[in-house]
């Protein structure tokens, strides 16, 4: 399929050869590259800060996708678009002035992303339309990648993009957690058309160029 953006979840690449890594990523046709940044508060994983995401800048010149998992986003998300992210995704969860950080998000320069988790509404983001770019709707609880697909995210996607048409918004809606060529097609079938995998993509039996075509190829 042509319409879907294939974001490739750094999570679980080898950091040991992340240049090599992403190459073989970008080589084979991912779209962005999704980095996931965790502070140990917010969920319970600690993983990267910009300095990862400036290394990206260097290696790659693919779109970043920057996923913040932290408490008050808004005192980061600036040196995120400074180190090189062009999409910039903060969790309405525990955000009051969440509608000011994605106005900065913009301001910035870079496209603003609104995340829901497993367990908010869709309605939680309903004010919030006018200023994202993209909708984040988790399929699994952040904090770790290798999770399994939370089918029950699914009638959420549904009513996410039945929003988005009431609106109207072209805000494109996101996936991320146990995507893989199996959970794809359901969250296709439901709205979504931007897929972040990190198993999926780094972890395949075959490789990463064999992960990413299942992925291209799963939906028909
Ligand atoms: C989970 C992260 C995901 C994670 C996805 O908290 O937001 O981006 O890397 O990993 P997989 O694709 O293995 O579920
Ligand atoms: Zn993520």
């Amino acid at each position: 399929m042509d319409d879907i953006i294939l974001s490739a979840s750094i999570l679980s690449a080898d950091f040991a050869h992340l240049a090599d890594e992403i190459a073989q990523a970008e080589a084979a046709g991912v779209d962005w590259l999704h980095i996931d940044v965790m502070d140990g508060h917010f969920v319970p994983n600690i993983t990267m800060g910009p300095f990862i995401v400036e290394t990206c800048r260097r290696i790659s010149s693919l779109p970043l996708d920057v996923h913040l998992m932290i408490e008050k986003p808004e005192r980061y998300v600036e040196a995120f678009i400074r180190a090189g992210a062009n999409y910039v995704s903060v969790h309405v969860e525990g955000n009051p002035n969440i509608h000011r950080t994605l106005q900065t998000i913009r301001s910035l320069g870079a496209k603003a992303g609104i995340v829901l988790n497993p367990g908010t509404p869709a309605y939680a983001i309903s004010a919030l339309l006018p200023v994202v770019d993209f909708i984040l709707v988790m399929t699994v609880n952040p904090g770790y990648s290798g999770q399994s697909f939370l089918a029950e995210s699914v009638p959420k996607i549904s009513e996410i993009k039945a929003m988005l048409e009431r609106h109207p918004s072209s805000a494109l809606i996101q996936v991320d957690g146990g995507i893989n060529a199996a959970t794809l097609p359901i969250a296709y079938q439901a709205g979504a058309r931007i897929f972040v995998a990190a198993t999926a993509i780094f972890n395949h039996p075959q490789g990463i160029q064999a992960g990413v075509k299942s992925l291209r190829t799963a939906v028909k």
